[in-house]
Formats: structure tokens, C-alpha cells, sequence
């Protein structure tokens, strides 16, 4: 819950502004944990906000020729596989309010469509789905809430397999390896330590719907207090944090 305070108050104005601002959700967790999932079910539930979900996906650098010929080599889990100076740009833009063209990732490749971008305009509420997002510090700092989708590593290999020999363009073996050598040692180095970091974490993913409920409820409650502020400009509201 939240309370109102003095309209003079210096620090109060600075609240207010931030809250004026699109409210900003990070969803994380392992490959194939249900991430977009969530995400989804939570866009369904806000069908009255505008909400854009912007994908840490469309952020993966593009393959020089020599990295192309040795994708096998290549580790797509490792921070660095991520143009993250780029998605940084991206979610400050939209957070003040600006339109931005973001780029459109083939799995199937290993690269961005060089012809075509996706153009997302201002909205009440921003979605950073991926499984790095909570990585880099400057990235989480643009967070209003942090969720993290918790789902055993056994189910989630099994979704992976069945969704990238079926979407992406792999087979068995391939993925396999690929989950062996590169996928899970990044989920321990890098994924699952960024996990304490999250305000919120979501177990068994989109089979959730007590989580999802209550996170939307949190939302609706934030662009609230957001709508207070644009209709009554003098009267600041403070925010509380939120814990589950
Ligand atoms: P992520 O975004 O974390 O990679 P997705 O939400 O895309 O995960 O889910 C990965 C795969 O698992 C998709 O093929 C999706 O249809 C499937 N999936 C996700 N959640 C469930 C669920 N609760 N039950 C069954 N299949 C699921
Ligand atoms: O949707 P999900 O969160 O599973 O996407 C991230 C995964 O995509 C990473 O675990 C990475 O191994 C995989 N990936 C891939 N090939 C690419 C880019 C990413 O297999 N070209």
C-alpha cells in the first residue's frame, strides 16, 4: 500500500516523476522455463494497458562468417553473445516515452533479419524477457519489478528439445550437445546466481496462476497510483516495495 505525502516536498516531486514513467517488469529464468509464457498470460490480463514485450532475443549479436562456419562452437549462453549496449538504448528510449525499431532474431540462422525490424511505441508498461536480463546492473536498474521463472532443469531440457527441433530448426543430437556444453554451465555460472536479484519468483512457470494473478493484481495496483499522478498532479504518491 502506498500514502500520500506533502505536495512540497522536493524528494516526493522525484517520486512522482519516476512514476510517471512506464512501469518496467524484467522476466528471467533458464531456457524453455516459460518465460514468454508468463509474459503473455500477464499482457492477457493487462488487455486495458498498452504493454510491449521486448525480448532479450533480438538483441543476440549477429555471426562473422567464421563464427557461422563453427556454430557448433559457439556459446549463445554466454553474456557476451548479447549486444546488451544496444538493448540498454532500447529500454531507456521507451522508458522516456520514445518509439524504438527492434531488431527481429532468425534461430533458424543464427542471425538478425538485415531487411525487416519490429517498431514498438510508448507504452504504460514494458516487458524485458530473456535469460540474462538481470545480468547487467544497468539493465536491472531500469527495472520496477524483477520476476523469475523457476522451473525444474528436466522439464525444461524436455520443452527445449520438443520447441527447437520443431520451431528451430534442430535435431536431437544437436541440441543435446549444445545443452551440455554450453546451455547448462551458463544456466549455473550466470542465470542462477541473477536469480537473487528478482522481487518475485514464479514456480512451474505458466502453471502458476496464483503468481500471475497476484503479480497482475501489483501492476494494476502501480498504473493506479501512475493514473492518480496524471489526474491530480499536486498530490504525490509513494511506493511501497512489494514481496511474496
Ligand atoms: P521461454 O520463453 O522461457 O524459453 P516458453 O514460454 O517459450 O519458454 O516455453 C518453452 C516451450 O515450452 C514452448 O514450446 C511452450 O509452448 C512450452 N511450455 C511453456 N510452458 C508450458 C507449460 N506450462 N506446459 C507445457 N508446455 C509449456
Ligand atoms: O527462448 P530461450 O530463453 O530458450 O532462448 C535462449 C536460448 O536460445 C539460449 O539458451 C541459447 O542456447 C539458444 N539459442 C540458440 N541459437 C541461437 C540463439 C540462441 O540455440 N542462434
Amino acid at each position: 500500500t502506498g500514502f500520500l505525502s506533502s505536495p512540497r516536498s522536493p524528494s516526493s516531486s522525484l517520486i512522482a516523476e519516476s512514476i510517471k514513467q512506464p512501469f518496467v517488469i524484467g522476466v528471467s529464468g533458464g531456457t524453455a522455463s516459460g518465460k514468454t509464457t508468463v509474459c503473455d498470460m500477464i499482457i492477457q490480463q493487462l488487455h486495458d494497458h498498452r504493454v510491449v514485450l521486448v525480448n532479450q532475443d533480438s538483441f543476440y549479436r549477429g555471426l562473422s562468417a567464421e563464427e557461422s562456419e563453427r556454430v557448433h562452437e559457439y556459446n549463445f549462453d554466454h553474456p557476451d553473445a548479447f549486444d546488451t549496449e544496444q538493448m540498454l538504448e532500447c529500454i531507456e528510449k521507451l522508458k522516456k516515452g520514445n518509439s524504438v525499431h527492434l531488431p527481429i532474431y532468425d534461430f533458424k540462422n543464427h542471425r538478425r533479419c538485415s531487411e525487416s525490424f519490429r517498431q514498438v511505441n510508448a507504452s504504460d508498461v514494458i516487458i524485458l524477457e530473456g535469460i540474462l536480463v538481470f545480468h547487467d546492473q544497468r539493465v536491472r536498474d531500469l527495472m520496477n519489478m524483477k520476476i523469475f521463472v523457476d522451473t525444474d532443469a528436466d522439464v525444461r531440457l524436455a520443452r527445449r528439445i520438443r520447441r527447437d527441433t520443431v520451431e528451430r530448426g534442430r535435431d536431437v543430437n544437436s541440441v543435446l550437445e549444445q545443452y551440455a556444453k554450453f546451455v547448462k554451465p551458463a544456466f549455473d555460472d550466470f542465470v542462477l546466481p541473477s536469480k537473487k536479484y528478482a522481487d518475485v519468483i514464479i514456480p512451474r512457470g505458466g502453471d502458476n496462476h496464483v503468481a500471475i494473478d497476484l503479480i497482475v493484481q501489483h501492476i494494476h495496483t502501480k498504473l493506479g497510483q501512475h493514473d492518480l499522478c496524471k489526474i491530480y498532479p499536486n498530490i504525490y504518491v509513494i511506493q511501497s516495495t512489494f514481496q511474496v
